[in-house]
């Protein structure tokens, strides 16, 4: 008997990846030791955590907790700065394709980044971060005028493929209007979506918050954000360029779960929450599950199903 190869290799607007498969910003991703872990291991790519111009402390510790079905942070964009990531990249040897994340407090600063990031060979691709929910400075993923200004500037000097990260929208209405906004420019890709903002979760021992930044409020992922996030990604694909690749994030952990990710339209997924949880083995086991999944389907390869989910009737 013949075995089918079973392909799960994507592109992202063709930038190409062996896996479909890559780490979220964030997890396992600020430092020398956890950027060489993902080079080293079988995600498609290689995101790194989202920078600012200078290394940043972050929030108050603890700023992170998780329990069975999900994870509370207020990290608050702890990061070595943009010279250390552009400096890694520098001298790592790798074919594996390069997101480097972005996170200016400013829109002078995101320029500032995004100009030093266009100047790196080393850089695939840009993922600039709109949507962290745990800063206090200004943040731009729901300013429609600024964004749209903002990408104005941006795409006078840009030359590297851009993706947006954005925040989870709970109207159509608000998808309907950043969709028609991101079609005017060239876009490679979008990630949706970050984490939930403003959750709590609460330890009922003690009767406290878990999280110390900002009275125990933080942006929520894992399990318990998969349906919002899953609605995001159909919702920008039903709406966007078609040429405007969509990476799914949010509560990913299993084969099964990227399995949905695909049918509503994502090209590839981002694993934050259960990275953290499980480590970098999971790239290994979310392959195999994956694969798995899709030979039961008979599926052969990401592109019989992708985006092809129907409706209840
Ligand atoms: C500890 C932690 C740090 C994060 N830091 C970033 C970040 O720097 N930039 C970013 O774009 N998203 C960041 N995120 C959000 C994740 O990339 C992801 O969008 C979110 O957690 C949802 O995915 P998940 O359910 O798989 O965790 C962070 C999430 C966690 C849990």
């Amino acid at each position: 008997m013949i075995m089918k190869k079973i392909d799960i290799s994507s592109h992202i607007n063709g930038i190409q990846l062996s896996s479909c498969i890559m780490n979220a910003s964030g997890a396992l991703c600020t430092t020398d030791q956890e950027l060489s872990n993902l080079f080293d291991s079988s995600s498609g790519a290689v995101v790194t955590k989202s920078c600012t111009k200078n290394p940043r402390e972050g929030n108050v510790k603890p700023r992170y907790f998780e329990w069975n079905v999900g994870s509370i942070n207020s990290m608050g964009l702890p990061n070595l700065g943009i010279d250390f990531y552009l400096n890694f990249l520098e001298k790592k040897k790798t074919k594996k394709p390069v997101f480097l994340s972005l996170s200016g407090l400013s829109i002078e600063e995101n320029l500032f980044l995004m100009k030093k990031a266009n100047f790196s060979q080393k850089v695939t691709a840009i993922e600039l971060n709109l949507s962290c929910p745990n800063l206090r400075e200004e943040v731009l993923g729901n300013d429609l005028y600024k964004i749209s200004t903002f990408l104005e500037s941006i795409f006078e000097f840009n030359k590297k493929p851009l993706g947006i990260k954005l925040p989870p929208y709970f109207k159509e209405e608000c998808i309907i209007n950043m969709s028609l906004l991101l079609n005017q420019y060239p876009i490679f890709f979008v990630t949706c979506i970050n984490s939930l903002p403003n959750g709590i979760f609460i330890d009922t021992d003690n009767e406290k918050t878990v999280i110390q930044p900002k009275n125990g409020f933080g942006g929520v992922g894992g399990s318990i954000i998969k349906p919002f996030a899953l609605a995001n990604v159909r919702k920008f694909y039903t709406y966007l360029r078609k040429d405007i690749s969509i990476i799914g994030c949010g509560g990913i952990y299993s084969g099964k779960d990227i399995f949905e990710y695909i049918l509503c339209g994502a090209s590839a997924v981002q694993i934050g929450t259960q990275l953290i949880k499980e480590g970098i083995s999971i790239f290994d086991r979310l392959k195999k599950e994956f694969t798995l999944f899709l030979k039961k389907k008979n599926y052969s390869s990401i592109n019989s199903f992708k985006g092809k989910l129907k409706n209840f009737q």
